[in-house]
């Protein structure tokens, strides 16, 4: 038997070195961990158990049965997180560059369901050249089988991508449909065709930083959703989401027990918000202020910057953040603050994370490029977002809360379980200045000033709304923290259920 053992030990090690020494050597000296010590970062030490370690590829064509190396190209398996089961797949560049074969594409369909199985998040560590061209139209079927586990998990497992090499064509579209996607600054590219067809197609030359860099693709296209200044903290960040979400979405996040005094109040927020509704600051400092902690996990923090979203700890239990920035194009709602904020919300609802909205929005965009790239479409995906949401919804104005903006931010009306305000909130159809100019168009100025005047003693302010129950608490803005934590606790254990559908038929 120690021969046999002997040769195992030999073969396991032999399939730990993937492409080789050499190759392995040149993926550090490109700055890139393999996929193994990816793995073994990103995992709690030791609890990493890796499956289908001998599987080889099948392809006959261009003498590819003479290059088998064990494992194929994909190193996958399970292992922990912070103690709780994770499961886990990473492409090895140092294996035919990672390209996906119809074998290799076996090993990920086969975590991907047993995580679904199983009710377990899956992380995809990618960095691979894409469809293994030797493979042809095999290689795209493995694709379409990884996109319909990546579909039918939604909603019901957390999916993470990482993004750590390249990332062409077709492999673009399993990170697209999982939840979140974290890139490395510099070293991760993502793009449906590179900058050599782009500039044979449309003539535009572009690097690949600027097509499709981990920048861009945070900043400008919204794909991704977290963007890291090396592997390590990519890797780290994956494991701190992973504390806010639960394992399933039959499963309530993992709470902590609190150490930070719920009852907690804070002075410097009375005058945090200027009272001129023109003056602007920024809403993550009340975020912090009220979170356990005084910290806040945001995500796409590059992009649509007029809307915050991300989660905090509020008395040990997660909740969802969805606040409008003043500090950024005045807190207006867009096309890109929409799609941002509507899919955030839909994640909270899946995973049963309530949902805190901190209000301070003067209205929608106006002009020719909102209107006809679709506001009207855009926009709606947050309040049928909102209104589609089970979870807990607790909504707070703080100060502005105009118009159409108002009903979809989570009004009353649209189903949100506890409204508060502050005292200097203004609950109208649009500001004093907007309302004067169309009511009293041709008046002369000493009676606009007057109706002015009239109109931001009636109507900039909470009372009006408060006295027809549309809010159902008036609060001081030092308690903010404890009024929260009131509400998440009041409403914890809320049951709501929407009439039984396939599915809606969101605007999107
Ligand atoms: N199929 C098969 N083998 C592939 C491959 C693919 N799609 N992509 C890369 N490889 C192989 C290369 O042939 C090379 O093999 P070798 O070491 O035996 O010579 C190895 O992987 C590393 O690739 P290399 O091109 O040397 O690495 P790089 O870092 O210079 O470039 C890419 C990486 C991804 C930019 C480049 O390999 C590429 O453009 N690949 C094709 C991408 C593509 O169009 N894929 C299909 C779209 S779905």
């Amino acid at each position: 038997n120690d021969k046999i053992l002997k040769d195992f030990l030999a073969k396991d090690k032999a399939a730990e070195l993937g492409g080789g020494t050499r190759k392995i050597e040149k993926q550090h000296q490109a700055g890139r961990m393999t996929a193994r010590e990816r793995i073994e970062t990103l995992l709690d030490k030791g609890t990493f158990v890796e499956f289908d370690k001998f599987v080889t590829h099948r392809c006959t064509n261009y003498h590819m049965q003479q290059e088998k190396i064990p494992g194929d190209g994909i190193v996958s398996g399970y292992g922990k997180v912070d103690g709780r089961p994770v499961y886990v797949y990473a492409y090895d560049f140092t294996v035919f560059g990672g390209s996906l074969s119809l074998t290799n594409a076996g090993k990920i369909v086969k975590v991907q369901t047993m995580a679904l199985k199983n009710g377990a998040p899956i992380i995809a560590l990618n960095d691979s050249g894409g469809a293994r061209i030797q493979e042809g139209v095999d290689s795209l079927t493995g694709y379409a089988n990884i996109f319909f586990q990546n579909t039918i998990a939604s909603g019901v497992i957390p999916q993470i991508s990482a993004i750590l090499g390249p990332c062409a064509g077709g492999a673009c579209y399993s990170p697209a449909l999982t939840d979140f996607i974290f890139m490395v600054n510099e070293k991760s590219h993502m793009f449906v065709t590179g900058p050599d067809v782009v500039k044979a197609v449309t003539h535009e030359e572009v690097s690949k930083e600027e097509l499709g860099g981990a920048y861009t693709h945070n900043s400008k296209s919204g794909v991704a959703h977290f963007l890291g200044n090396s592997e390590e903290e990519v890797l780290m960040g994956i494991r701190e989401l992973l504390s806010f979400l639960p394992s399933n979405n039959l499963e309530d996040a993992p709470a902590r027990p609190a150490v930070d005094d719920v009852r907690r109040e804070d002075e410097r927020l009375t005058d945090l918000i200027p009272s001129d509704p023109n003056v602007p600051y920024d809403v993550k400092e009340l975020i912090e202020s009220v979170a356990d902690d005084n910290y806040f996990y945001e995500i796409m923090p590059h992009f649509a910057k007029n809307v915050v979203i991300g989660f905090v700890r509020m008395g040990g239990r997660t909740a969802g953040i969805v606040a409008n920035q003043p500090a950024f194009l005045a807190g207006v709602l867009d096309i890109d603050a929409s799609d941002k904020a509507a899919r955030f919300i839909r994640f909270c609802d899946c995973f049963n994370i309530p949902i805190i909205t901190l209000e301070d929005v003067p209205g929608f965009l106006p002009g020719c490029t909102q209107e006809h790239n679709g506001i009207i479409r855009h926009g709606a995906k947050i309040v049928y977002a909102y209104i589609e949401a089970t979870v807990p919804k607790i909504t707070l104005i703080l100060r502005k809360a105009y118009g159409g903006a108002y009903i979809v931010m989570s009004s009353k009306q649209t189903g949100s379980d506890v409204n508060l305000a502050y005292p200097m909130a203004e609950i109208a159809v649009m500001g004093a200045q907007g309302a004067i100019n169309i009511l009293y168009r041709n008046a002369d100025d000493d009676r606009k000033a007057k109706e002015l005047e009239e109109y931001a003693a009636n109507f900039a302010n909470p009372y009006q709304a408060a006295e027809k129950g549309y809010i159902d608490e008036i609060i001081l803005p030092r308690q903010t923290r404890f009024k929260l934590i009131q509400a998440l606790e009041m409403t914890q254990s809320k049951l709501r259920t929407n009439p039984h559908k396939k599915h809606g038929n969101m605007p999107l």
